[in-house]
């Protein structure tokens, strides 16, 4: 396994945005920006990240940062350039007992929108061989170059934007930063460039821009109040058996019979499970939690429902509202109905008022009417960040 370290560069005094603190530590859609980038990288892997601080920004870095697993940020410098060199010297320092990492991304904590596939396209490019990899974009708009008082048109042909995070081996991009400290340059590249690095290309992102002024503050907040919203169904059926309750969506029920199943055969939980694991479309309950698993046996299903929150949560996704049909003719589900809800709240965490329980019979008709079973099914709907 190679050693991958992420460098974040946060020393900036974000004088451009014309707001009050420094840019990174502005909240975007509520959470600071430093703390959005940093969780990004944070989401793909296991990985040692390091954040570069400014001089004086010590109490907004612990603020912002306050409860992720990171070392301490190091003091950057005067410029971007500087700020870098620092940060990798203190990671050379801080891997020094184990050696140095084997590679290094390098990225502005003022670009939090960073997506997986990019950390991903860099990553890999290393691994593949390259020693440096960058992302770039074309460049869409007519571009002119101001002369005097003329405007000259510049062709847009091979021309493209450079974005980071910029990846590198470690041990080169670290020679590089020293050996050219004295010369001013705006970005990593340009240095293994200096250094006659090879550089490999991967696709950049519209969205991984770099925050700069204040309406690119105002950009974030709507890409995040936007977000994206799906919407799965699930669907769940048990035989009854020998018994005297059956559970359903979480609370013990009275009944003549009970259900078969190898967990608590709660059918209204199993379907809101694979609902939910339908928004983000990761599987199904089995395939989380296998019927063969001994583990399983005679669960309860709350465990089950709350994995896949959990798996919601981690992709940084918000469970908006969910509802649940059970279908049957027996149990009477109408006196704890409320109390499904309020179960169902409570393991989801959400309010009350987002959580529908409903029932229906079939009429006599179908295995639900023979009273041979009962089924549910369940409809999810989750917005994920952009
Ligand atoms: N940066 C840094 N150290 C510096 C200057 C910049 O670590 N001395 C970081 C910034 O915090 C930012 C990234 O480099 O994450 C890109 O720089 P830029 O967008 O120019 O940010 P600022 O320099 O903070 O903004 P401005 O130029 O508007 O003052
Ligand atoms: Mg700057």
């Amino acid at each position: 396994m190679s050693r991958l370290a992420v460098l974040i560069v946060a020393a900036g005094k974000g004088e451009r945005t014309g707001l009050n603190l420094p840019k990174q530590y502005e909240k975007v859609a509520g959470k600071p920006m430093l703390r959005r980038t940093v969780e990004a990288f944070g989401s793909v892997g296991n990985r040692f990240i390091q954040v570069v601080i400014g001089p004086g920004q010590e109490a907004l870095a612990a603020e912002a940062l306050a409860g992720l697993d990171l070392p301490s940020p190091v003091r950057g410098g005067a410029t971007r350039q500087e700020s870098v060199r620092l940060g990798l010297e203190a990671l050379a320092a801080s891997f020094d007992e184990n050696g140095a990492p084997d590679y290094v991304l390098i990225h502005d904590a003022a670009r939090p929108f960073v997506s997986r596939q990019i950390i991903e396209a860099v990553t890999a490019a290393l691994e593949a061989g390259a020693r440096a990899a960058l992302p770039m974009l074309a460049v869409a708009d007519t571009l002119r170059r101001k002369e005097d008082a003329r405007w000259s048109i510049v062709s847009r042909d091979g021309l493209f934007r450079a974005q980071t995070p910029q990846g590198f081996v470690f041990a080169d991009i670290l020679a590089a930063h020293r050996a050219h400290a004295a010369t001013p340059v705006t970005d990593d590249m340009a240095l293994a460039e200096l250094a006659d690095i090879r550089v490999v290309h991967v696709e950049g992102d519209e969205r991984n821009f770099k925050l700069t002024t204040r309406e690119d503050f105002s950009m974030a907040n709507a890409i995040l109040s936007a977000g994206e919203t799906r919407t799965a169904m699930g669907y769940d059926a048990h035989r009854f058996t020998d018994g005297d309750h059956v559970w359903l969506c979480g609370i013990k029920v009275p009944h003549d019979h009970g259900l078969l199943g190898h967990s608590d055969a709660d059918a209204g939980l199993h379907a809101l499970t694979d609902a939910i694991l339908g928004c983000i479309a990761a599987g199904d309950i089995g395939q989380h939690f296998p019927p063969t698993d001994e583990r399983w046996k005679g669960a309860s299903s709350d465990r089950f429902l709350a994995h896949a929150a959990s798996l919601v949560a981690d992709k940084g996704g918000v469970i908006v509202h969910c509802d649940v049909t059970l279908i049957c003719e027996r149990p009477k589900i109408g006196p704890h109905r409320q109390a499904m809800r309020a179960r169902i709240a409570e393991i989801l965490g959400l309010g009350i008022d987002r959580v529908s329980v409903k029932a229906t019979t079939t009429e006599g008709m179908g295995y639900t009417g023979r009273r041979e079973g009962l089924a549910a099914q369940a409809v999810a709907t989750v917005r994920l960040a952009p």
